[in-house]
């Protein structure tokens, strides 16, 4: 397991001061092993109402409960099917959301009227420890804009909302990175609604069952993240094969233009002045920088950040669907579990 980044404090004071403001009604950034969130409390409609008109998200795009303990459920599910049990003892506390029939006290804000309810238990010490002070389900999108990229830092969340959050808790660099698997069970077989860094394969080991995969299943709507445009940067971003961002990056740099670069390998010599990244070939490791680099990228004046096509194996499913989502193309469908 990779370390949470440098060190930071759990400090008990500041989550008890978290959760009184959440009591309050008030919205509370704070970290996920995934990517930080902007909680309000899941059970108050006018937290709720400003959850969505700070992140700017439409009414009808619903979010994710976090829960501390699996046993806190049956609060949101108006049943908790088999398969359940058998994924919260794998992959509980961590990045797998389930999407379960709602209960019938689950408030309409949360759910954008569907009948289902996403939940996750989250593994984040300083996010256990804030469920565990406020004890009820915290409702909480990524925190940033509706549409742009998620963040991995708590200076990022404060960037991006400034005073309009009353409080963003402290806990580095998110472990993993990129957002949670979503997976389906309201139906009759499970599905990946958002492919995340735990696999349909990872899931099907577990549950014996076929698991039907992100790009089978329909995009819509039903989850803001499968519609085209979402985690995108500022600057327009192009996703291409090796031999394709070479002459692109010649193109534009022969023309006085200076692309941003995320590739596999450090900059020619000739291009040392752009601003580069070679990113690493380790999928984890790539998914834990993807969004800071991508910020830090698109920090500069350039218009274009050019990404290096990344491998199609089954690990590289969830980070290639951020970057076509971050270029604004729709995914190309099955094939990508
Ligand atoms: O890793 C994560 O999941 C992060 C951290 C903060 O937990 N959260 C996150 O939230 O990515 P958000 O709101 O940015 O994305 C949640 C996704 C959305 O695409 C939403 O549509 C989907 O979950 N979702 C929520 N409730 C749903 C439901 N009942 N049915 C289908 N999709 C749902
Ligand atoms: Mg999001």
């Amino acid at each position: 397991m990779r370390s949470a980044g440098p060190p930071y404090t759990l400090d008990r004071s500041l989550v008890d001061r978290a959760s009184e403001l959440l009591r309050a009604g008030q919205l509370v950034g704070f970290p996920t092993e995934t990517v930080y969130g902007l909680g309000a409390d899941a059970s108050n409609q006018q937290a709720l109402e400003r959850l969505y008109k700070v992140k700017g998200r439409p009414a009808n795009h619903p979010v994710i409960v976090h829960i501390g303990s699996f046993e806190q459920l049956s609060n949101w599910a108006a049943d908790v099917p088999e398969a359940a049990p058998k994924l919260a003892q794998a992959f509980w506390p961590g990045p797998l959301t389930l999407v379960l029939r709602k209960s019938d006290r689950v408030l309409g804000e949360l759910t954008g009227g569907q009948d289902t309810v996403a939940i996750r238990v989250p593994r984040h010490p300083v996010a256990l420890a804030l469920l565990e002070a406020f004890r009820g389900g915290i409702a909480a999108p990524s925190a940033n804009r509706f549409g742009r990229l998620s963040p991995t830092t708590a200076q990022a969340v404060a960037e991006e909302f400034g005073d309009e959050v009353a409080m963003v808790l402290d806990g580095g660099p998110c472990q993993v990175g990129i957002e949670s698997t979503i997976l389906d069970l309201s139906g009759k077989q499970p599905a990946v609604l958002r492919p995340g860094m735990i696999l349909a394969a990872d899931i099907e080991k577990v549950l014996g069952v076929p698991v039907k995969a992100a790009g089978e299943t329909v995009r819509g709507p039903r989850a803001p993240g499968g519609l085209p445009k979402h985690y995108a940067p500022r600057a327009r971003l192009r996703l291409l094969g090796r031999p394709e961002l070479e002459q692109e990056v010649e193109r534009l740099a022969a023309g006085g233009s200076a692309p941003a670069v995320l590739a596999f390998s450090p900059a020619p010599e000739k291009w040392s002045h752009l601003s580069w990244i070679c990113a690493p070939r380790d999928p984890v490791q790539y998914a834990h920088d993807l969004y800071g680099n991508l910020r830090y990228l698109d920090s500069g004046s350039c218009h274009l950040i050019v990404v290096e096509a990344v491998p199609e194996a089954a690990e590289w499913v969830a980070i290639y669907d951020r970057l076509v989502r971050a270029a604004g193309l729709a995914p190309s469908g099955g094939g990508q579990a």
